[in-house]
């Protein structure tokens, strides 16, 4: 039985494809284009888009199984008619913790991912949302090497590892887990500042964390402008510093183990802040 993995190359798509690989599943990998990757042996790289119907129908041929990124609002009736036409044993679509979070009520962010999940919901499709709440991976943007620009630099959350995320979608793409263990709201294990996530990194790779802090308007400009986009992360950051942001045991009871540790996230992505 083939699993198709829509955003292959995405931090949370790879991981879904490395994982299904060692479970021993049948993979085919879809990339909008194609070009040096190296996906593990015996998976099938196909392209497709999600604003290309067609093409996103070709790459369902033959398939049971779908693991894909939240479609753009604008894009999800039609990739939702693609995935109809297709007789699915399961689509298993990662969406955002936020939606479980009543203080992210109105927040852009939030209500994007809320509509998303509507529209699949409507729908008969065996659909099994992934929801995480905070991406480790956000933290990719800090340059250790200067000093990093923060708003509320104390604001604690649980970043969760991509691997984590990827470990509850292909245990609800092989059905080794209740869907609704699933379907909680992500997190790492230990809340964590931005300012104690900076020094982890700026330890890891060997050097001294510097901290500049910003006010709210300053990050507004440094995150590039006043868009809805940008409230929505502001607000985000601002409820984390109210305590508003929780550490979940979604991943303990989805998975049976603990979520891997930001240290841990860290390490692996060491060659990324050196
Ligand atoms: N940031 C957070 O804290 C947070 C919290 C909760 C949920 N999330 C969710 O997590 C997602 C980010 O996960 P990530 O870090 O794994 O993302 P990522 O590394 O940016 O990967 C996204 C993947 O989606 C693919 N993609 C984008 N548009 C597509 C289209 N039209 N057709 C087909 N494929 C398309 C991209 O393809 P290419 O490789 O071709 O570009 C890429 O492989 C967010 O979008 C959000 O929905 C994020």
């Amino acid at each position: 039985m083939t699993t198709l993995v829509v955003g292959a190359r995405g931090n949370v798509g790879r991981s879904v494809v490395e994982q299904l690989v060692a479970a021993g599943e049948t993979v085919r990998a879809s990339v909008r284009r194609t070009g040096g990757d190296e996906f593990p042996a015996g998976v099938e790289v196909v392209t497709a888009d999600l604003t290309n119907s067609d093409s996103f129908a070709r790459a369902l041929a033959g398939v049971r199984r779908v693991f894909l990124y939240a479609p753009a609002p604008e894009q999800v009736d039609a990739a939702i008619r693609v995935l109809e036409r297709a007789k699915l044993e399961l689509v298993v679509q990662l969406s955002s913790g936020s939606v479980l979070l009543e203080s992210a009520v109105g927040n852009a962010i939030a209500e994007e991912h809320r509509e998303i999940e509507e529209a699949f919901s409507r729908t008969d499709l065996p659909w099994i949302p992934i929801r995480p709440l905070v991406l480790a991976t956000n933290d990719l943007r800090w340059d250790v090497r200067r000093p990093v620009k923060l708003v509320y630099p104390q604001a604690r959350t649980a970043p969760i590892h991509e691997h984590d995320i990827a470990a509850v979608a292909v245990a609800a793409l092989t059905n080794a887990v209740d869907p609704a263990a699933a379907t909680g709201m992500l997190t790492g294990g230990e809340l964590l500042s931005q300012a104690e996530r900076v020094a982890l990194i700026a330890e890891v790779v060997g050097l001294q964390p510097e901290i500049q802090e910003l006010s709210e308007a300053e990050a507004r400009k440094a995150f590039g402008g006043g868009d809805s986009q940008t409230d929505a992360i502001l607000a985000f950051i601002r409820d984390a510093a109210a305590g508003g942001s929780p550490a979940t045991d979604v991943v303990q009871k989805a998975l049976g183990r603990a979520p891997l540790p930001y240290r841990r996230w860290v390490a692996d992505h060491r060659h990324d802040f050196s």
